[in-house]
């Protein structure tokens, strides 16, 4: 038993991420189901979608706890959202905050009876949030899929820091997409693990086949970074519609010429229409560990298996 343990209420310290669009309540439950500790995306769904999606994500959960995560700045109506899901406390186990000033709400969803788990990229976004209270921290690297922050730190510097900056569990995410990943992690002194890109190549993600195809495709070096002339860092797949946004961004930045490629319902479309000519997609630089689509189930099994076989690994290599 580590303190992820304690506080989520799972099995194994492998959390599935926020994942927008497509962190859907039949994946997030199937997480929890098999022992990791699930997540439902709230970006990109009202509230009323959000409530099926936990109504789902109870039916395969099996009375296993689960999540949901709130990237604050994509929910335009904040206050109502997060009363809303105030409301719904008691079907959850815990809330991650991310994208945004996470400070104004960390103690209400405490005082509701919520671990509040906190995303940042650097220790020191870590202390803050640690002094605002928030049970653990998700620190997380450059190497991940979707938002990533402007400070850039890949994942092999930011977690060692982080745990020395703070005294609360830290969960590393960036760039894990497989046992080794997991190991690594611990090994830098994380409590736990959050994955995202791995977990949308699964058959109950509600990804777009297509989507999933393209993870399976995919190489490490196949990612880029979007947005950045507008003040942010999104780690998509590479694609000819991402290659007119990065021309867009050197040739004429501004939101006015952007907006109409980098609004979320271009990612919406790509990932659940599987309109992948006309949009971009969430992916980290773990893509090229993806070789199949399989069950959370199968997913999970191995990822303990290998994350078992790298600590043998690590313990008998050069000590
Ligand atoms: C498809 C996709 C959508 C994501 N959407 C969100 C989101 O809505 N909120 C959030 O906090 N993080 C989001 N992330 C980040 C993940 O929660 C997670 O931290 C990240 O994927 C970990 O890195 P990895 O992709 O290398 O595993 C997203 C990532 C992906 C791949």
């Amino acid at each position: 038993m580590n303190r992820i343990h304690e506080l989520l209420g799972c099995e194994y310290p492998i959390v599935e991420g926020g994942l927008a669009y497509v962190g859907n309540g039949r994946l997030a439950g199937a997480v929890s189901a098999a022992g990791g500790f699930g997540q439902i995306g709230s970006a990109g769904r009202t509230m009323e979608q959000l409530i099926e999606e936990i109504d789902e994500a109870e039916r395969v959960a099996n009375g296993k706890p689960f999540g949901v995560n709130i990237p604050i700045s994509e929910h335009s109506d904040k206050e109502a959202y997060v009363n809303a899901i105030l409301g719904l406390a008691h079907r959850i186990k815990a809330v991650s905050l991310s994208a945004g000033n996470p400070r104004p709400f960390i103690e209400r969803f405490k005082a509701a009876g919520l671990v509040v788990m906190t995303v940042v990229a650097s220790p020191d976004q870590a202390k803050k949030v640690a002094a605002a209270g928030t049970d653990i921290i998700i620190a997380e690297g450059y190497e991940a899929g979707g938002h990533n922050g402007l400070q850039e730190l890949t994942t092999m510097a930011l977690i060692p820091q982080v745990v020395k900056a703070v005294s609360i569990p830290v969960i590393a995410a960036g760039g894990i997409a497989n046992g080794a990943g997991i190991a690594a992690a611990f090994a830098l002194g994380a409590d736990g693990v959050q994955i995202g890109t791995r977990f949308v190549a699964t058959k109950e993600c509600q990804a777009h086949d297509h989507y999933k195809a393209e993870l399976v495709n995919g190489k490490g070096e196949d990612t880029r970074v979007i947005e950045r002339s507008l003040g942010r860092v999104t780690r998509v797949l590479n694609s000819p519609f991402v290659e007119k946004i990065l021309i867009l961004e050197r040739d004429c930045p501004g939101w006015d010429a952007l907006a109409p490629y980098v609004r979320g319902e271009n990612n919406r479309r790509a990932a659940i229409d599987g309109n992948v000519e006309d949009g971009w997609l969430n992916c980290g630089q773990g893509v090229g560990l993806i070789d199949d689509i399989i069950s959370v189930e199968e997913l999970m099994a191995r990822l303990i298996n290998e994350a078992r076989d790298a600590g043998k690994r690590l313990s008998a290599a050069w000590i």
